[in-house]
């Protein structure tokens, strides 16, 4: 059987480098900034663990993920395509400065678009 996407990636290291990564640049985006304002450090690193066990469980790690959809989670924070476009370039750059392959940064985008009808809703 082909490797998972999950081992392609580089396994657990990988996967826990590329969300902090992408959290942090997200913080940091002006456009984006918004949605992790008054919010405490605390909360902020228990998404980003989440974030990371979603992503390991989803590429084919072996992660039990304890959080809550994306539709729940995302609803009504007012995603919008600008969100998402900046958010998907950021994911981009990102995975460039990691080195992901194309094949690999090709399957990460297909994921990601098979969750943005849950995640942008406004
Ligand atoms: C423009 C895009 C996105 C924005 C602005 C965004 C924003 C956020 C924010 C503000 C939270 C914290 C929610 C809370 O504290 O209640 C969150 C949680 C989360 N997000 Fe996103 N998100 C985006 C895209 C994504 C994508 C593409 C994924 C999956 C690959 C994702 C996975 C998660 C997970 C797993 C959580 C934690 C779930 C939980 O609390 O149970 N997000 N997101």
């Amino acid at each position: 059987m082909a490797d998972s996407l999950y081992t392609r990636l580089g396994g657990y290291d990988a996967v826990a480098m590329f969300a902090t990564q992408l959290v942090g640049q997200a913080q940091k985006d002006e456009l984006l900034a918004r949605f992790w304002e008054n919010r405490g450090q605390d909360r902020i690193d228990r998404e980003l663990q989440l974030l990371i066990d979603y992503l390991v469980n989803q590429t084919g790690g072996q992660m039990y993920y304890t959080g809550r959809d994306m539709a729940i989670t995302h609803q009504g924070m007012g995603i919008t395509e600008a969100d998402w476009a900046r958010f998907i370039e950021i994911t981009g750059s990102v995975a460039g400065d990691l080195g992901v392959g194309p094949t690999e940064g090709g399957e990460v985008m297909d994921f990601l678009d098979s969750l943005k009808a849950d995640i942008v809703t406004a």
